[in-house]
């Protein structure tokens, strides 16, 4: 089991904004959407752009490559050219920063 990273304080980020770290080695992007983190491996299923560069449209990414969206709660894929969801991240804050796990292996 991975542990808890810190990623970033939790008043760095404003709403629509995310930072993405490294987590055990996978580059994971936190978002902040109305308050709450969500966070999801920056990486788009269908041709492994970083996900993080697009652009936010209330809970959903687009890819800045060909378009692909993905709820950035769930990783999950809501429009072609990709079909697969994207891994997502337990957050969590601690002590004023927020945490992120790679849960995968568990
Ligand atoms: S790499 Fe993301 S839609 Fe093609």
């Amino acid at each position: 089991m991975s542990d808890w990273i810190d990623a970033v304080d939790e008043n760095a980020l404003a709403n629509g904004e995310n930072v993405v770290i490294d987590v055990d080695g996978t580059d994971v992007a936190i978002f902040k959407i109305d308050g709450q983190f969500y966070a999801i491996e920056d990486v788009c299923t269908h041709d492994g752009a970083e996900i993080a560069s697009g652009r936010l449209e209330g809970d959903q990414i687009i890819c800045p490559r060909h378009g692909a969206r993905f709820c950035v709660k769930t990783g999950a894929v809501k429009s072609p050219p990709a079909y697969e969801d994207i891994d997502c991240f337990p957050v969590r804050i601690e002590n004023g920063k927020v945490q992120v796990r790679d849960n995968r292996w568990d």
